[in-house]
Protein backbone atom coordinates (compact mmCIF):
# COMPACT_ATOMS: atom_id res chain seq x y z
CA UNK A 1 0.00 0.00 0.00
CA UNK A 2 2.76 2.20 0.79
CA UNK A 3 4.78 1.71 -2.56
CA UNK A 4 1.44 2.38 -4.57
CA UNK A 5 0.19 5.61 -2.48
CA UNK A 6 4.14 6.80 -3.30
CA UNK A 7 4.07 6.24 -6.68
CA UNK A 8 1.17 7.77 -7.38
CA UNK A 9 2.06 11.26 -5.60
CA UNK A 10 5.19 10.81 -8.18
CA UNK A 11 3.39 10.62 -11.03
CA UNK A 12 1.12 13.25 -10.15
CA UNK A 13 3.82 15.34 -8.56
CA UNK A 14 7.33 14.92 -10.14
CA UNK A 15 9.31 17.63 -11.81
CA UNK A 16 10.60 17.08 -15.16
CA UNK A 17 14.35 15.95 -15.21
CA UNK A 18 16.06 14.92 -18.80
CA UNK A 19 17.55 11.96 -17.54
CA UNK A 20 14.05 10.76 -15.91
CA UNK A 21 13.26 10.35 -19.95
CA UNK A 22 15.67 8.12 -20.52
CA UNK A 23 17.10 4.29 -19.91
CA UNK A 24 20.76 5.00 -20.91
CA UNK A 25 22.83 3.71 -18.08
CA UNK A 26 25.60 5.89 -19.34
CA UNK A 27 23.51 9.08 -18.67
CA UNK A 28 22.02 7.85 -16.16
CA UNK A 29 25.40 7.73 -13.72
CA UNK A 30 26.28 10.69 -15.27
CA UNK A 31 23.37 12.79 -13.65
CA UNK A 32 23.58 10.67 -10.57
CA UNK A 33 27.36 11.51 -10.58
CA UNK A 34 26.37 15.34 -10.77
CA UNK A 35 24.16 15.02 -8.53
CA UNK A 36 26.12 14.18 -5.54
CA UNK A 37 26.42 16.88 -3.10
CA UNK A 38 24.72 19.27 -5.53
CA UNK A 39 20.89 20.49 -6.25
CA UNK A 40 19.31 19.55 -9.06
CA UNK A 41 19.18 23.38 -10.80
CA UNK A 42 22.89 23.57 -10.70
CA UNK A 43 23.62 20.08 -11.88
CA UNK A 44 21.25 20.80 -15.16
CA UNK A 45 23.38 22.78 -17.20
CA UNK A 46 26.09 20.73 -15.76
CA UNK A 47 24.29 17.93 -17.25
CA UNK A 48 23.74 19.01 -20.49
CA UNK A 49 26.88 20.06 -21.12
CA UNK A 50 28.63 16.69 -20.94
CA UNK A 51 26.10 14.58 -22.38
CA UNK A 52 26.64 16.80 -25.64
CA UNK A 53 30.09 17.45 -25.52
CA UNK A 54 30.09 13.57 -24.47
CA UNK A 55 27.29 11.44 -26.07
CA UNK A 56 28.52 8.03 -25.11
CA UNK A 57 30.64 6.76 -22.16
CA UNK A 58 33.53 5.72 -25.22
CA UNK A 59 34.12 9.65 -26.25
CA UNK A 60 34.50 10.45 -22.04
CA UNK A 61 37.08 7.96 -21.65
CA UNK A 62 38.86 9.21 -24.41
CA UNK A 63 38.82 13.06 -23.18
CA UNK A 64 41.87 14.39 -21.87
CA UNK A 65 41.69 14.83 -17.86
CA UNK A 66 41.75 18.67 -18.40
CA UNK A 67 39.20 18.91 -20.43
CA UNK A 68 37.05 16.93 -18.37
CA UNK A 69 37.66 19.04 -14.86
CA UNK A 70 36.99 21.77 -17.20
CA UNK A 71 33.67 20.87 -17.63
CA UNK A 72 33.09 20.15 -14.14
CA UNK A 73 34.25 23.53 -13.40
CA UNK A 74 31.99 25.09 -10.45
CA UNK A 75 30.55 22.28 -9.46
CA UNK A 76 32.77 21.42 -6.56
CA UNK A 77 34.25 18.25 -5.06
CA UNK A 78 36.33 17.15 -8.52
CA UNK A 79 37.08 13.91 -7.27
CA UNK A 80 33.57 13.23 -9.15
CA UNK A 81 35.30 14.19 -12.37
CA UNK A 82 38.43 12.35 -11.59
CA UNK A 83 36.21 9.12 -10.77
CA UNK A 84 34.11 10.11 -14.06
CA UNK A 85 36.90 9.91 -16.62
CA UNK A 86 38.74 7.00 -14.66
CA UNK A 87 35.43 4.62 -14.96
CA UNK A 88 34.64 5.52 -18.51
CA UNK A 89 37.96 4.30 -19.20
CA UNK A 90 37.20 1.11 -17.28
CA UNK A 91 33.85 0.60 -19.04
CA UNK A 92 35.91 1.21 -22.44
CA UNK A 93 38.45 -1.37 -21.45
CA UNK A 94 37.05 -3.70 -19.03
CA UNK A 95 33.56 -3.79 -20.66
CA UNK A 96 34.33 -3.48 -24.19
CA UNK A 97 32.84 0.23 -24.40
CA UNK A 98 29.37 -0.97 -23.30
CA UNK A 99 28.01 -0.08 -19.89
CA UNK A 100 27.75 -2.57 -17.01
CA UNK A 101 24.28 -4.26 -16.55
CA UNK A 102 25.14 -6.50 -13.12
CA UNK A 103 25.04 -4.67 -9.67
CA UNK A 104 28.34 -6.45 -8.90
CA UNK A 105 30.16 -4.70 -11.89
CA UNK A 106 28.06 -1.27 -11.70
CA UNK A 107 29.47 -1.09 -8.24
CA UNK A 108 33.00 -2.31 -9.42
CA UNK A 109 33.43 1.06 -10.83
CA UNK A 110 35.34 4.23 -9.66
CA UNK A 111 32.96 6.55 -7.48
CA UNK A 112 30.14 4.43 -7.74
CA UNK A 113 29.12 3.49 -3.89
CA UNK A 114 25.86 1.66 -3.05
CA UNK A 115 23.25 4.56 -3.52
CA UNK A 116 24.76 5.19 -7.37
CA UNK A 117 24.91 1.26 -7.84
CA UNK A 118 21.23 1.19 -7.05
CA UNK A 119 20.04 4.40 -8.82
CA UNK A 120 21.83 2.67 -12.07
CA UNK A 121 20.37 -0.48 -11.29
CA UNK A 122 17.07 0.10 -10.83
CA UNK A 123 16.41 3.74 -13.40
CA UNK A 124 18.28 1.51 -15.99
CA UNK A 125 17.47 -2.14 -15.57
CA UNK A 126 14.37 -2.23 -12.96
CA UNK A 127 16.35 -4.36 -11.01
CA UNK A 128 14.63 -4.23 -7.65
CA UNK A 129 18.22 -2.71 -5.43
CA UNK A 130 16.68 0.15 -2.95
CA UNK A 131 18.52 3.55 -3.04
CA UNK A 132 19.44 4.83 0.00
CA UNK A 133 20.42 8.33 0.05
CA UNK A 134 19.25 11.68 2.36
CA UNK A 135 15.92 12.42 1.58
CA UNK A 136 15.38 8.62 1.67
CA UNK A 137 16.11 8.22 5.15
CA UNK A 138 14.34 10.79 6.02
CA UNK A 139 11.27 9.63 4.64
CA UNK A 140 11.64 6.25 6.30
CA UNK A 141 12.38 7.20 9.44
CA UNK A 142 9.65 9.20 9.75
CA UNK A 143 6.50 7.47 8.65
CA UNK A 144 8.28 4.17 10.31
CA UNK A 145 9.55 5.63 13.19
CA UNK A 146 12.92 4.12 12.77
CA UNK A 147 15.49 5.85 15.68
CA UNK A 148 18.66 3.59 14.43
CA UNK A 149 21.59 6.26 13.32
CA UNK A 150 21.67 6.79 9.66
CA UNK A 151 25.36 6.69 10.17
CA UNK A 152 25.89 3.52 11.31
CA UNK A 153 26.22 0.13 10.11
CA UNK A 154 23.52 -1.54 12.27
CA UNK A 155 21.22 1.54 11.49
CA UNK A 156 21.57 1.01 7.60
CA UNK A 157 20.78 -2.14 7.54
CA UNK A 158 18.03 -1.90 9.13
CA UNK A 159 16.46 0.61 6.59
CA UNK A 160 17.91 -1.36 3.66
CA UNK A 161 15.85 -4.67 4.73
CA UNK A 162 12.71 -2.55 4.93
CA UNK A 163 13.15 -0.72 1.69
CA UNK A 164 13.60 -4.22 0.21
CA UNK A 165 9.72 -5.84 1.82
CA UNK A 166 8.74 -1.93 -0.19
CA UNK A 167 10.33 -1.54 -3.12
CA UNK A 168 8.11 -3.23 -5.49
CA UNK A 169 9.83 -5.94 -8.30
CA UNK A 170 7.84 -4.78 -11.36
CA UNK A 171 8.69 -1.34 -10.74
CA UNK A 172 11.82 -0.56 -8.87
CA UNK A 173 13.00 2.46 -11.07
CA UNK A 174 9.52 4.32 -10.16
CA UNK A 175 9.96 3.38 -6.53
CA UNK A 176 13.07 4.50 -6.15
CA UNK A 177 12.51 7.67 -8.11
CA UNK A 178 9.62 8.36 -6.14
CA UNK A 179 10.64 7.95 -2.47
CA UNK A 180 13.88 10.37 -3.31
CA UNK A 181 11.52 12.92 -4.91
CA UNK A 182 8.96 12.78 -2.00
CA UNK A 183 12.05 13.56 0.04
CA UNK A 184 13.49 16.45 -1.64
CA UNK A 185 10.09 17.91 -2.51
CA UNK A 186 7.47 17.00 0.67
CA UNK A 187 9.38 15.63 3.24
CA UNK A 188 12.17 18.19 3.13
CA UNK A 189 14.58 18.46 6.50
CA UNK A 190 12.81 21.89 7.36
CA UNK A 191 9.29 22.80 7.14
CA UNK A 192 7.63 19.68 5.52
CA UNK A 193 4.37 19.67 4.15
CA UNK A 194 2.39 17.14 7.22
CA UNK A 195 -0.84 18.76 6.70
CA UNK A 196 -1.19 18.31 3.25
CA UNK A 197 1.01 14.72 3.16
CA UNK A 198 -0.36 11.52 1.88
CA UNK A 199 1.15 9.45 4.98
CA UNK A 200 0.02 11.84 7.48
CA UNK A 201 -2.53 8.97 9.53
CA UNK A 202 0.34 6.76 9.70
CA UNK A 203 2.98 8.44 9.90
CA UNK A 204 5.33 8.09 12.98
CA UNK A 205 6.84 11.07 13.55
CA UNK A 206 3.95 13.42 12.27
CA UNK A 207 2.08 11.67 14.79
CA UNK A 208 4.21 12.04 17.64
CA UNK A 209 5.64 15.42 16.98
CA UNK A 210 9.21 14.30 16.52
CA UNK A 211 9.42 15.54 13.22
CA UNK A 212 12.43 17.72 13.82
CA UNK A 213 14.06 15.04 15.73
CA UNK A 214 14.20 12.23 12.44
CA UNK A 215 16.47 11.26 11.08
CA UNK A 216 18.67 10.30 13.95
CA UNK A 217 22.41 10.79 13.14
CA UNK A 218 25.21 9.55 15.41
CA UNK A 219 28.78 11.24 14.76
CA UNK A 220 28.48 14.96 14.18
CA UNK A 221 30.99 16.81 11.05
CA UNK A 222 34.15 17.66 12.36
CA UNK A 223 35.26 20.80 10.22
CA UNK A 224 38.61 21.06 9.66
CA UNK A 225 40.01 24.69 9.23
CA UNK A 226 42.40 25.85 6.15
CA UNK A 227 43.52 29.10 5.15
CA UNK A 228 45.38 29.28 1.31
CA UNK A 229 47.14 32.61 0.99
CA UNK A 230 47.57 32.90 -2.91
CA UNK A 231 50.90 34.85 -4.62
CA UNK A 232 49.66 35.81 -8.13
CA UNK A 233 52.45 37.01 -10.33
CA UNK A 234 52.35 38.75 -12.90
CA UNK A 235 55.63 39.45 -15.51
CA UNK A 236 56.30 42.62 -17.64
CA UNK A 237 54.42 40.47 -20.38
CA UNK A 238 51.31 40.68 -18.21
CA UNK A 239 52.01 36.72 -18.00
CA UNK A 240 50.52 34.64 -14.74
CA UNK A 241 52.32 32.49 -13.23
CA UNK A 242 50.25 29.14 -12.43
CA UNK A 243 50.57 25.47 -11.48
CA UNK A 244 49.07 22.30 -11.43
CA UNK A 245 47.89 20.78 -7.86
CA UNK A 246 48.88 17.62 -6.97
CA UNK A 247 48.23 15.17 -4.21
CA UNK A 248 45.52 13.08 -2.72
CA UNK A 249 43.55 16.28 -1.36
CA UNK A 250 40.70 18.99 -2.69
CA UNK A 251 41.13 19.96 -6.17
CA UNK A 252 43.88 17.44 -7.27
CA UNK A 253 45.35 18.32 -10.65
CA UNK A 254 43.20 21.68 -11.02
CA UNK A 255 45.12 24.44 -11.43
CA UNK A 256 46.27 27.57 -8.91
CA UNK A 257 48.43 29.86 -8.40
CA UNK A 258 51.16 29.34 -6.13
CA UNK A 259 50.33 29.27 -2.26
CA UNK A 260 50.90 28.24 1.15
CA UNK A 261 48.68 26.80 3.36
CA UNK A 262 47.83 26.67 7.11
CA UNK A 263 45.62 25.70 9.85
CA UNK A 264 45.65 28.96 11.14
CA UNK A 265 45.20 32.30 10.18
CA UNK A 266 48.57 34.09 9.86
CA UNK A 267 49.47 37.16 11.28
CA UNK A 268 51.98 38.21 8.19
CA UNK A 269 51.07 36.32 5.21
CA UNK A 270 53.10 38.88 2.90
CA UNK A 271 56.83 37.81 5.28
CA UNK A 272 55.22 34.02 4.99
CA UNK A 273 54.79 33.91 1.36
CA UNK A 274 58.44 36.05 0.62
CA UNK A 275 56.50 39.01 -0.76
CA UNK A 276 59.06 42.32 -1.31
CA UNK A 277 56.73 44.89 -0.19
CA UNK A 278 57.77 47.26 -3.35
CA UNK A 279 56.43 44.49 -5.67
CA UNK A 280 53.16 43.90 -4.37
CA UNK A 281 50.90 45.87 -6.27
CA UNK A 282 47.48 44.65 -4.07
CA UNK A 283 45.95 42.17 -2.13
CA UNK A 284 42.31 40.49 -0.88
CA UNK A 285 40.65 40.44 2.37
CA UNK A 286 40.54 36.56 3.66
CA UNK A 287 37.16 35.21 2.23
CA UNK A 288 35.45 32.26 3.27
CA UNK A 289 34.40 29.06 1.00
CA UNK A 290 32.60 26.12 3.22
CA UNK A 291 32.90 22.48 2.25
CA UNK A 292 31.26 19.68 4.12
CA UNK A 293 34.26 18.82 6.26
CA UNK A 294 36.67 21.98 5.71
CA UNK A 295 36.10 25.32 6.58
CA UNK A 296 38.33 27.01 3.61
CA UNK A 297 39.66 31.05 4.05
CA UNK A 298 41.59 32.22 1.31
CA UNK A 299 42.94 35.67 0.14
CA UNK A 300 45.07 36.59 -2.92
CA UNK A 301 48.42 38.69 -3.08
CA UNK A 302 48.99 40.13 -6.69
CA UNK A 303 52.58 40.80 -7.26
CA UNK A 304 55.08 41.86 -9.72
CA UNK A 305 56.93 38.76 -10.37
CA UNK A 306 59.40 37.49 -13.27
CA UNK A 307 60.10 33.88 -14.45
CA UNK A 308 62.77 32.22 -12.67
CA UNK A 309 62.82 28.98 -14.22
CA UNK A 310 62.19 27.10 -17.39
CA UNK A 311 60.09 24.55 -15.12
CA UNK A 312 57.71 27.41 -14.42
CA UNK A 313 54.38 27.51 -16.00
CA UNK A 314 53.45 31.56 -17.08
CA UNK A 315 50.58 31.77 -19.21
CA UNK A 316 48.52 34.58 -20.71
CA UNK A 317 45.27 35.81 -19.61
CA UNK A 318 43.64 34.34 -22.27
CA UNK A 319 45.27 30.80 -21.96
CA UNK A 320 44.52 30.94 -18.33
CA UNK A 321 40.58 30.77 -19.08
CA UNK A 322 41.23 27.24 -20.86
CA UNK A 323 43.12 25.55 -17.39
CA UNK A 324 40.47 23.61 -15.04
CA UNK A 325 40.78 26.56 -11.87
CA UNK A 326 38.53 26.06 -8.54
CA UNK A 327 35.65 28.19 -8.56
CA UNK A 328 37.60 30.65 -5.53
CA UNK A 329 40.07 30.91 -8.52
CA UNK A 330 38.06 31.53 -11.03
CA UNK A 331 35.79 34.24 -9.40
CA UNK A 332 39.30 35.80 -8.67
CA UNK A 333 40.40 35.92 -11.88
CA UNK A 334 36.96 37.11 -13.02
CA UNK A 335 36.38 40.20 -10.52
CA UNK A 336 39.63 41.17 -9.75
CA UNK A 337 42.40 39.51 -11.71
CA UNK A 338 41.31 41.80 -15.25
CA UNK A 339 42.09 45.11 -13.71
CA UNK A 340 45.97 44.07 -14.02
CA UNK A 341 45.37 42.71 -17.44
CA UNK A 342 45.49 43.77 -21.20
CA UNK A 343 41.96 44.13 -22.54
CA UNK A 344 41.15 42.95 -25.81
N1 LIG B 1 19.15 13.35 -6.78
C1 LIG B 1 19.84 12.22 -6.97
N2 LIG B 1 19.31 11.48 -7.95
C2 LIG B 1 18.24 12.17 -8.42
C3 LIG B 1 17.31 11.95 -9.45
N3 LIG B 1 17.38 10.85 -10.19
N4 LIG B 1 16.36 12.87 -9.63
C4 LIG B 1 16.33 13.97 -8.86
N5 LIG B 1 17.18 14.24 -7.90
C5 LIG B 1 18.14 13.35 -7.68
Amino acid sequence: MFSKKLISWYHQNKRDLPWRHTRNPYKIWLSEIILQQTRVEQGLPYYEKFVSTFPNVVSLAKAKEDEVLKLWQGLGYYSRARNLHHAAKSVANDFKGKFPSEYKDILSLKGVGEYTAAAIASFSYDLPYPVLDGNVFRVISRIYGFHEAIDSPAGKKKFIEHLQTLIPHDDAASFNQAIMEFGAMHCTPKNPNCVNCIFKSQCYAAKNDKVDLLPIKEKKIIKRDRYFYYTVSIDSKKNILIQKRKGKDIWEGMYEFPNIESPVKLDNPIKELSINKKDLLSFTEIQKHLLTHQNIYFSFYVVKGEPSSKKELWVSAEKLMEYPVPKIIQDFIHKKLNLYLPHK
